[in-house]
């Protein structure tokens, strides 16, 4: 599914290690690591934040070091540079010439979600037309939702995780209850194996065999906003598929992370936010996909006149010509500033690849766990001394470039003092903290220089 290494990063980085004559664990490596990276070049493209200007620093104990350690891009991705000059570019014909900027320059208002959907469809791996830059996440899954989901008498279920991301469970929640559903008997969650942390695709794929005729869609997270655990979307797709039920996918943690085939997989509809992997700053606009094969039977139950046909939608006739697909499930027309920062930020993915970005962020993540594991593994701390555990699977397959730690020491106090010296990364309740280097803007020695604070942290 993803760019399968056929040697751990752990065996590459200890190969790499000797043939410099230094440890895993020295900054030489890390320092080779970066002059070999053939995307440190992307770096260059976003704003990264400075120590001096992060509200939680505390100047006694920040190091002299200038650039923040930002590890959050499962949350807010880094500014690309572009953005700024994008947005003014469209102020600027906003001032100058009015409703004429409907028409004119390299984002015409009314067509400018059109004029940038195509940067997004190797990132997700579908056709243009099977994807719609619209809205906000939870507000496209409501729409999704509002078509794929048909309950009848005997198939009225969804299943998601039972720690599915709260809006999406709310969601669910509220869909069935606009069915009249009893959400108890018809909100079907999977929750991992007592005393596991993250889902076994066996125990899913057992699930949906054995729950399926009840099932009419299965909805699940790419990857696992908490554990960051990436799903098998082939196999759930084509497991629940057999079953007669429609599989969607909330991409939110997946969508510029992991390489995605989302038309290949036969995946029936998906949807995501643009502000974590995709970098297009906060509430930034969405994406939603329908698979081609549904694009003249799965219609929008909400339309409004952007799902009209370009090529009629102002003759003001009130006869709707839908344009078939996900395109027809436009319902207002698109916001230009949010367009403009988006486009910026797509631009930067298409200076490469999602399979050589991956390539770069299996090595970068395996390095943070092997760093981590060697200093606070279980069995490396003697007894009484702190240790971490990775609660995010170990197989690169099964993961994306996120890891989430659970201290044995209470994380809310780590966790500000992270922040004190100069780490941006987030925690999450009950005892996870995030961690998350990309490589469009990490560098190996962003990581090295995370476990030199975190271990001034944790003595
Ligand atoms: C997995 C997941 N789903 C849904 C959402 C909600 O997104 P929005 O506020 O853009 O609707 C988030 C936000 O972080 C998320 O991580």
């Amino acid at each position: 599914m993803t760019t399968s290494p056929s040697v751990t990063p752990a065996a590459i980085l200890e190969r790499l290690s000797a043939r410099l004559g230094c440890l895993p664990t020295d900054e030489k490596l890390a320092l080779y690591l970066d002059q070999e990276d053939e995307l440190r070049h992307l770096q260059a493209c976003f704003h990264i934040p400075q120590m001096k200007d992060l509200p939680s620093i505390d100047p006694s104990l920040s190091t002299a070091e200038d650039k923040a350690i930002y590890l959050l891009g499962n949350s807010l991705g880094l500014q690309p540079k572009k953005v700024k000059a994008y947005l003014e570019e469209e102020l600027d014909k906003w001032a100058k010439m009015g409703a004429f900027g409907h028409e004119v320059g390299r984002r015409p208002w009314i067509t400018g979600d059109e004029c940038i959907v195509g940067l997004m469809k190797d990132i997700v791996g579908a056709d243009e037309k099977e994807i719609a830059l619209m809205n906000g996440l939870t507000v496209n899954l409501h729409l999704l939702l509002l078509s794929f989901f048909k309950p009848t008498p005997t198939r009225y279920r969804i299943l998601l995780e039972a720690k599915a991301f709260p809006s999406d469970h709310y969601a669910v929640e509220s869909q069935l209850q606009l069915h009249g559903l009893d959400v108890q008997k018809s909100m079907l969650m999977i929750k991992p194996r007592e005393g596991e942390e993250t889902l076994r695709t066996e125990d899913i794929l057992a699930l949906i065999e054995k729950e399926g005729d009840s099932i009419a869609v299965i909805l699940f997270s790419g990857v696992q906003f908490y554990t960051g655990q990436l799903f098998d979307m082939p196999r759930i797709t084509k497991a629940g598929q057999a079953k007669g039920c429609f599989v969607g996918f909330d991409l939110a943690h997946a969508v510029g992370n992991v390489e995605l085939r989302l038309h290949d997989w036969g995946v029936d509809f998906a949807c995501w936010c643009s502000y974590k992997y995709l970098n297009s700053g906060a509430g930034g606009l969405a994406g939603a996909f329908i698979h081609e094969k549904h694009a003249r039977t799965v219609k929008p139950a909400l339309v409004g006149w952007f799902g009209h046909d370009l090529e009629t939608r102002f003759k003001m006739e009130n006869k709707l010509q839908l344009t078939p697909g996900v395109n027809g499930f436009r319902i207002s027309n698109p916001p230009m500033l949010l367009v403009s920062a988006l486009h910026a930020s797509l631009e930067v993915f298409n200076q490469t690849t999602m399979s050589a970005l991956r390539k770069k962020s299996i090595l970068l993540t395996g390095y943070l766990e092997y760093l981590i594991k060697h200093y606070y593994g279980k069995d490396k701390v003697d007894r009484g001394r702190p240790s971490v555990n990775i609660i995010t699977p170990s197989h690169p397959e099964e993961r994306g470039c996120q890891l989430t730690l659970v201290f044995s020491i209470p994380m809310k106090s780590v966790f500000k003092e992270l922040e004190k010296r100069g780490v941006v990364c987030d925690s999450r309740e009950p005892s996870g903290i995030r961690l998350s280097p990309v490589p469009l803007y990490n560098s190996f020695h962003d990581v090295f220089k995370f476990i030199q604070i975190l271990r001034s942290v944790m003595v």
